[in-house]
């Protein structure tokens, strides 16, 4: 992590306490079947849905609403990261923006993975995954670990912290290790208690908006 300020933050006893027995069946994952993804993922991790009666039909505008209602959630302009696991001698990547701080003290994050993707095949309750916020320079990893094919100028290359791998020269990287999880619709959400941080500071961060990638415009004045 050299030339990163580091904030190692506290792991210590505050670290909440998992109740082996109280886990959904889906966290019995053994290693080796976790390693060997077959493209189905876990069907639906944590606490199930809500009960379908208090179910509301959708109001939006337009012929099809999922995508009228992806359009709309994509009017709020996110950084983007990566999300990053280990399993074995395998390290994954995945482009996400769905990531949330949640809490300081305990200091949590939060991160929404589409149950049809191999990252959240690889996630369970204990797993180490990190988090790394995109630098305004790296809109080609962005694409490759999303599955598209990037211009091919960047090869990504991982830091290892506390055994996990975050993407060298990003913004900032957070290595959390997941708490709980739950159900989400066709997304999990993975709830990381927080080990190592650390950002720098001159970055100037990747930004996602409409569907297109942007930066902070140079000189802008924030209000
Ligand atoms: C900017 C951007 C943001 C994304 N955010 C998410 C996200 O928050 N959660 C998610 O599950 N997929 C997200 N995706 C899609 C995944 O990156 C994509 O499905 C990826 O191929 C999944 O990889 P995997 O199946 O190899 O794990 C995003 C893609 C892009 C380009």
């Amino acid at each position: 992590m050299d030339g990163l300020g580091v904030r190692a933050l506290d792991t210590g006893d505050n670290a909440p306490v998992t109740e082996p027995d109280a886990q959904p069946p889906e966290f019995d994952l053994k290693l080796a079947e976790v390693a060997a993804w077959v493209g189905t993922g876990p069907d639906g991790i944590g606490q199930g849905p809500p009960d379908p009666s208090d179910e509301a039909a959708l109001e939006i505008e337009g012929d099809d609403p999922a995508k009228a209602l992806r359009q709309t959630l994509g009017m709020f302009a996110t950084g983007v990261t990566v999300i990053t696991t280990k399993v074995g001698d395998q390290v994954h990547g995945m482009t996400a923006n769905a990531f949330m701080s949640v809490s300081l003290e305990p200091p949590l994050v939060l991160i929404s993975v589409d149950r049809r993707t191999k990252m959240c095949s690889l996630l369970y309750e204990g797993q180490r995954f990190g988090v790394s916020v995109l630098a305004a320079g790296q809109r080609d990893l962005s694409d490759q670990f999303a599955g598209r094919p990037g211009d091919g100028r960047d090869e990504p290359s991982f830091e290892i912290v506390h055994e996990t791998p975050v993407v060298a020269g990003s913004a900032a990287q957070f290595v959390s290790k997941v708490a709980k999880s739950y159900w989400g619709g066709d997304h999990s959400l993975f709830l990381g208690r927080v080990e190592d941080a650390c950002y720098e500071g001159n970055a100037q961060p990747l930004l996602f908006h409409g569907g297109q990638y942007g930066g902070l415009a140079s000189g802008a004045e924030l209000t």
